[in-house]
């Protein structure tokens, strides 16, 4: 069995269906990319791998566990094998980019000492590119410098998997970049498996293994990234073409 699998996984908000019988596998140390276009059910597809929200019908197991029939126990030791950098980074605004690293540390390791939390700080914040910030405040960084800390934040937890929301909107095309080589720099040094949400087809190319487009609650295709722009489907040959219009706007004006 892989490490995640989702099977027939529905959701609905009102009478709006959002997920409409998502199948999908992931392997431990792959790197998934997800597109698909806004509003598709990107976000809540994968708020439901780390239980922010609960099918309303299929089944999600992680590591061959059925996350619907664990205990709380053992579902929070489930939820600690995640974390997540979500999309527009969720900085605490008020708090230093020490604190805001440390944040979720602090939480679950509650006899580490200030100068081991120290240590790990100062280690994910060199592996970010960001060495020496612990003072900044978030209202100081740019965006790329904030989606780093955000990442720096997700690091620090040890996570198996890492889920990222985003990770390049918003971004110019070298901050872009450095962000992709940090997701491939992530499962090289710690083999994690990672999970990107993004739109940015010129990222998906850079940092994923597998891509999977996901259209009207389903996904549609899936392939290597190299094999996708191949395929004859008219709504993922559209996503590729809007998605690399943007990519060629954004650089004009850089
Ligand atoms: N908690 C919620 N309550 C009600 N509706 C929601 C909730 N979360 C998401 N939705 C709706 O579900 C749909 C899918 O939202 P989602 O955030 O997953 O889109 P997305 O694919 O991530 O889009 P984007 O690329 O713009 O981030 C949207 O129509 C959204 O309004
Ligand atoms: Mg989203």
């Amino acid at each position: 069995m892989a490490l995640i699998e989702i099977h027939n996984v529905h959701k609905k908000f009102g009478n709006q269906e959002v997920l409409r019988g998502i199948n999908l596998s992931i392997n431990k140390g792959e790197t998934l990319a997800i597109i698909g276009n806004s509003g598709c059910g990107k976000s809540v597809l994968i708020k439901h791998l780390i239980g922010l929200l609960q099918p309303d019908l299929g089944e999600i197991f992680i590591d061959d566990k059925n996350i619907k029939d664990l205990d709380r126990k053992n579902l929070e030791s489930v939820r600690r094998k995640f974390a997540m950098v979500f999309q527009g980074a969720a900085l605490f605004d008020s708090l230093n980019v020490y604190e805001n690293v440390s944040f979720g540390l602090r939480r679950i390791e509650k006899d580490l000492s200030e100068t081991r939390l120290k240590q790990k700080v100062a280690e994910v914040l060199d592996i970010v590119g960001m060495p020496d910030t612990e003072h900044k405040m978030p209202s100081e960084l740019s965006g790329g410098m904030r989606k780093r800390v955000g990442l720096a934040r997700a690091v620090a937890m040890n996570p198996e998997i890492l889920l990222y929301d985003e990770p390049t909107t918003g971004l110019d095309p070298i901050m872009s970049r450095v962000i992709d080589d940090l997701i491939v720099k992530m499962k090289n040094i710690f083999n994690v498996t990672s999970i990107v949400v993004t739109h940015d087809m010129v990222s998906v190319f850079r940092m994923s293994d597998r891509v999977v487009m996901v259209d009207k609650g389903k996904i549609i295709e899936g392939g290597k990234p190299e094999d996708l722009s191949k395929i004859d489907n008219d709504v993922l040959q559209k996503f590729f073409r809007s998605s690399i219009n943007e990519n060629l706007s954004v650089d004009n004006i850089g």
